[in-house]
């Protein structure tokens, strides 16, 4: 019998590479006459350039051009944005950059330095002069929330659902909660910032970039350069991290290949962090109302959620703020609205479960609330309320454990040993609390391109255009390979991060791993045909007779029958066999519809959190934390492990640290750092305990589904709860800063 390799906690196949320095990133390419590019930002939000003083930027050491909308050469108009055509869904803003004199939000590259060391660049950067004529913007979301309009083309989700009267019920509950939750913007601090190596030769492009979609970046530049997309070569075989930060196509990238064409020079743009801050979008900001109706045992009878969140006026998109409250809860009525405010910022833009991480907070804090006021344990609340099919249209679940991810986390976590009165349980100083809440992300999927290649040395290569942001995603590929081939693992390379690859799925929407797997495993499943097709041609084959052998041991076997594929090749005077698998977007968007007509998918958990809480200074410390995740099969123990977990940590920043503060009188981001806007670091992370239940979802290649995305969900609600449990206040306000829980 073969090893199996899926389900076992196999290492990274790039981790030597990385820990050793091997692994070249997008700024890390080296050619003999690199430039070096640095941005100059808008210091106003709205108005027009009326002059740019250059000559000092010029004339300073190093320089070789001063690119303003004066003199860059022009780049074609971004195309307009059309779900007919997925590739104009990832353009970061629909700015003409360097074509135009007009500013959109404070921070906006108004200029292009390229000087012969990065030293230069920023330095002469600091010396270009712009003059503005000011004009009135608008910028300060609270003030405009008033203002909201319905949210129009969001594709993954209609801006409104009702079922029943949601109001009229409400006001008819015996119990009750009404709240109103606000959540500040975020930003990508990827450890990588996003940064471009830009190649021009004649009309080709060579771009090292760190990206999720290599396709619909290459296809974006072959618009905006007048190149046909085949001229483009798009290189991403490591990208250090991504979250939807590196999903669209922005700003440095553009101006990067824009510059290397004026200048006919390679260029590489490394963003700052004040950079990234200034030119890549990050998560809007929300105001939401949650209330929820119930009968004195529990059960809901209204569950209302609705949201207002901002765009860029010059791009971004709504999010599924309310995604979760159409799955979670079994209610006769309910009432869903997402709202928008345009503003003259720079826009929002997909980062790690766009809408349900925040959407979570408010509703999984909410029913929190209600389980005080029934007096019942916030678990049981919830299993009352546990759907047996999708709430709002009566379709089927796939797949659903939310109960099991409940007792089995409950049992980890030591949830009986919680007294349930406020501020019950101390350890000294501390204030000791407990919190749960669901996690919930809808699994997605998108087509995927392949090859696989045997060779005559029982090499396998899988060829496929998907992204390695960190996560093992080739690992996994070549795990699913191995067994489906019933090769060793070391015999399998993963080729990614290469346009010149057939088209993979963009790394997005916790879908690229199943969208990847079922073609992998589709193209597997020709190999061992013609494999065996190959062997019966030949009278001498020990399989001439043999109809389903099993593959393994490195080739195809029936009982003490058969032979490797090596040794199949070699005596056809076969160097390799290749075949390839996958499908258009057509086709695979006929299948996603007609599933999605008769079921809902998705993975879930149940997020254990305890907090302490200092009862004099009113500081929050997360010191446990146990994640029950329903994800379907488990591919690889360990990777699948590392995302949740990172997930749960961004989800402790959203919880008790990170925002961007945005001044509401010019627009400005004032926390364009590390320094200034608070990721958690280690000493803010406590030792977190991942299981998944690992049961196979019955409609996703073997099983699985996404992982991306899920565990940051419920965090915050979870830190919030167990916030409440403590202290007994109820903060609906992130982050939870000391400021709000004081005194105490
Ligand atoms: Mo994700 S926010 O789809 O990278």
């Amino acid at each position: 019998m073969s090893i199996k390799y899926v389900g076992r906690p196999v290492d990274r196949l790039d981790g030597r590479a990385k820990t050793t320095g091997q692994a070249r990133f997008a700024a890390e390419h080296p050619y003999p006459d690199l430039a070096h590019a640095a941005l100059v930002h808008s210091t106003i939000a709205r108005g027009r350039i009326t002059a740019i003083d250059a000559d000092a930027a010029r004339a300073a050491k190093g320089v070789i051009e001063v690119l303003t909308h004066e003199n860059a050469p022009a780049m074609k108009p971004p195309p307009a944005r059309s779900l007919l055509n997925l590739s104009t869904m990832v353009i970061g803003t629909s700015v003409n950059y360097l074509a135009t004199d007009e500013v959109h939000w404070n921070g906006q590259p108004v200029a292009v330095v390229v000087a012969e060391s990065p030293e230069a660049a920023r330095h002469a950067a600091g010396l270009v002069r712009v003059t503005y004529e000011e004009l009135p913007a608008v910028v300060d979301f609270a003030a405009e929330v008033p203002n909201a309009t319905p949210q129009k083309g969001n594709a993954l989700m209609p801006a409104a659902a009702d079922k029943g009267d949601a109001e009229a019920a409400l006001a008819a509950a015996p119990v009750s909660v009404d709240l109103r939750f606000t959540t500040p913007p975020h930003n990508h601090n990827a450890i990588e910032p996003h940064a471009t190596t830009a190649v021009w030769d004649g009309d080709r492009l060579t771009l090292h970039e760190g990206t999720q979609s290599i396709t619909w970046l290459r296809s974006h530049l072959a618009q905006r350069f007048g190149v046909p997309p085949r001229n483009i070569r798009v290189l991403s075989p490591y990208v250090g991290g991504g979250f939807g930060g590196k999903g669209s196509v922005w700003a440095g990238t553009l101006l990067a290949v824009l510059a290397a064409r004026a200048t006919k020079r390679p260029v590489r743009l490394v963003l700052t962090r004040a950079g990234v801050y200034h030119t890549v979008g990050g998560r809007t900001p929300s105001t939401q109302r949650v209330a929820l109706g119930a009968e004195s045992d529990g059960r809901l009878t209204a569950l209302i959620h609705t949201s207002v969140a901002r765009t860029g006026r010059v791009g971004g998109g709504g999010e599924q703020i309310t995604s979760a409250s159409r799955h979670l809860y079994d209610s006769p009525n309910i009432r869903l609205r997402q709202s928008l405010v345009q503003l003259d910022l720079l826009s929002n833009t997909f980062m790690r479960a766009p809408g349900e991480s925040i959407g979570t907070f408010a509703l999984e804090s909410a029913v929190d609330e209600l389980a005080c006021e029934l007096g019942m344990d916030p678990v049981e609340l919830r299993m009352r309320n546990e759907p047996a099919r999708n709430p709002m249209d009566r379709k089927r679940f796939t797949h659903r454990m939310l109960r099991e991810a409940y007792e089995v986390g409950a049992e980890r976590f030591g949830w009986r040993e919680r007294d349930p009165r406020p501020g019950s349980m101390r350890d000294g100083r501390w204030l000791v609390g407990m919190g749960v809440a669901s996690a919930y992300h809808p699994a997605f999927q998108l087509p995927a391109n392949v090859t696989v290649r045997l060779g005559a040395d029982g090499g396998v290569v899988v060829r496929c255009g998907l992204h390695e942001i960190g996560v093992g995603a080739a690992t996994v590929q070549a795990q699913i390979a191995a067994d489906e081939l019933g090769v060793p693992l070391e015999s399998v390379r993963v080729e990614v991060g290469d346009s010149e690859l057939p088209e993979g799925p963009m790394a997005g929407g916790s879908g690229q791993t199943a969208s990847a797997a079922a073609s992998v495993m589709e193209a597997c499943r020709k190999l061992r045909r013609a494999a065996l097709d190959l062997a019966r041609k030949s009278p001498d084959s020990p399989l001439r007779g043999v109809s389903a052998p099993e593959a393994r041991d490195g080739g195809l076997f029936q009982g003490a029958s058969g032979e490797t594929y090596a040794a199949i090749l070699t005596r056809a005077g076969r160097d390799h066999l290749e075949v390839t698998a996958g499908g258009g977007m057509l086709r695979f968007m006929a299948k996603t519809v007609r599933e999605r007509s008769r079921w809902v998918k998705a993975a879930s958990g149940a997020q254990f959190c305890e907090v302490r809480v200092d009862r004099d200074t009113g500081e929050v410390r997360v010191s446990r934390w146990v994640g029950v995740f329903d994800v379907g099969t488990v591919i690889n123990a360990k990777t699948v492990a590392s995302q949740l977990r990172g997930g749960i940590v961004m989800g402790i920043g959203l919880a008790l640290s990170e925002e961007t503060l945005v001044d509401p009188r010019t627009g400005r981001i004032v926390n364009a750092s590390l320094a200034d806007y608070h990721v958690p670091v280690h000493a803010d992370v406590p030792r977190i305990d991942v299981h998944c239940l690992d049961e196979p979802d019955p409609t996703m290649p073997l099983g699985l589904i996404g992982v991306g995305e899920v565990s940051i969900t419920g965090v915050g609600a979870a830190v919030a709860n167990a916030v409440r449990h403590a202290t007994g206040k109820r903060v609906t306000d992130l982050p939870i800063t000391l400021d709000k829980l004081l005194p105490l």
